[in-house]
């Protein structure tokens, strides 16, 4: 069946939201998606009909430990996992990744150097800071083209030394849109000996994420940005995992993949991240071309017939964008090149501040976002950190081209009363 985002956006009750005499807008998509039908039922069961603590021998526990099994398994699925214990959840990306780089700050020592980027959200960049603060360790920044938004990574090579231990880096901006060339960034720290952890928070909502193709060794993302509930996923190899010390209460499991679960395992969250999981699968099973019945392929041919359309909007939106005076788009705007791009299109409109911009949207029932959105290295090599940052457009496989045309009208509207 061709793609349908009638039917794609009746999954989604948060669409129905409206604003005036039309539906609103939903533009703010990479500060958070709307939740697919497929995770809240989900969240509803095991709240409802398998609420328990895990471990214990009567029925709603058991049910509850199948439940978290089961997440472990879509995720597993997700990221193509070897391993479902190699998969651990938390309250969200940032909370993990302080708790990886402490629990990898173990094995490091003064003077080890990591590699951080001026492209990341700050999720990615904060923790290592205060890990190298802590520990002694010596930071190197990855910086990118300001023409291309892009790495150099001949830059990244030079950084790279037998000294480095870890690199640290995004999958996706939630900036400028770039997508970075993961697997090329690893095969270079491995040859020197360094980890790879990618925040890939912004890519999961429209990227097949591939862990063993990537060949990195921490991965991380958050259910909310990809059609399912607030709390995070964590993936690691399986012996690096085995190696470190979880920070943790005592009588805790110091086996996986118990052992980064801090406190009781929020089940609720995990239902509904399997349940976004299998939104995925619904997709590919409706949408795309499934080669036989496992849920990895039907994930993969999902993602594919969400990226189709999102590639579709992202055209008329920089093309739309492009015509209009006075409008500087930050991030890849070559068509041939937006396979290197995620459908987050940030721009600035010459003399009009981002926030009269946005909140000229929010009262015409556009949701859009303004400001440095956390990505205040972006902003600040940009140099617009301390001027607005970017009006963010963030488009998912459920807005339309309707949508699209209608803001773009907005925005001329706006601009010329503003001339
Ligand atoms: C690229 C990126 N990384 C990390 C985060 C932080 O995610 P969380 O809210 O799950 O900590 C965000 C949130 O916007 C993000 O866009």
């Amino acid at each position: 069946m061709n793609y349908d985002v009638d039917a794609v956006r009746a999954q989604f009750p948060g669409l129905t939201r409206r604003e005036g005499d039309r539906a609103a807008v939903f533009f703010d998509n990479p500060a958070g998606t709307q939740v697919a039908r497929m995770a809240i039922d989900r969240m509803v069961e095991s709240m409802v009909h398998r609420n328990a603590n895990l471990g214990g021998l009567f029925t709603t526990s058991v049910l509850a430990v199948e439940d978290v099994a089961e997440a472990h398994r879509a995720a597993a699925d997700f990221v193509n996992a070897r391993d479902p214990d190699e998969i651990f959840f938390g309250q969200n990306m940032t909370t993990l990744t302080f708790a990886l780089s402490r629990a990898l700050g173990r094995t490091f020592r003064p003077g080890d150097e990591i590699v951080v980027t001026r492209m990341d959200h700050d999720a990615n960049v904060s923790p290592w800071l205060m890990l190298a603060e802590d520990r002694g360790l010596v930071v190197r920044w990855l910086d990118f083209d300001l023409d291309t938004y892009e790495f150099d990574l001949a830059r990244l090579r030079s950084l790279l030394s037998e000294r480095t231990r870890l690199v640290a880096v995004g999958h996706a901006s939630n900036l400028t849109g770039t997508v970075n060339d993961i697997a090329a960034i690893s095969r270079m720290a491995h040859e020197v000996g360094a980890l790879v952890y990618v925040d890939a928070v912004q890519y999961a909502p429209h990227g097949v994420i591939d862990v063993q193709a990537l060949g990195c060794d921490f991965l991380v993302c958050s259910a909310y940005k990809f059609f399912g509930p607030h709390y995070g996923l964590a993936w690691g190899r399986r012996e690096l995992l085995e190696g470190l010390t979880a920070y943790k209460v005592r009588p805790a499991k110091d086996t996986l993949p118990s052992k980064f679960v801090t406190g009781t395992t929020n089940r609720e969250e995990l239902a509904g991240i399997r349940g976004a999981i299998e939104y995925y699968a619904w997709v590919g099973q409706q949408f795309g071309k499934v080669p036989g019945a496992c849920r990895r392929n039907q994930i993969i041919a999902g993602i594919g017939a969400m990226a189709d359309h999102d590639l579709a909007l992202t055209t008329r939106l920089i093309a739309g964008l492009q015509a209009l005076d006075g409008i500087r788009i930050y991030g890849i705007t070559d068509p041939a090149a937006f396979g290197r791009r995620v459908p987050t299109v940030s721009f600035r409109a010459a003399g009009v501040a981002t926030e009269a911009i946005a909140r000229h949207m929010a009262g015409k029932g556009i949701y859009l976002w303004h400001g440095h959105n956390y990505a205040i290295e972006p902003c600040r090599a940009m140099g617009i950190l301390e001027d607005g940052g970017v009006v963010r457009v963030g488009l998912a496989h459920y807005n339309t081209p309707e949508e699209v045309d209608w803001f773009l009208s907005v925005l001329v509207g706006f601009l010329k009363s503003n001339a």
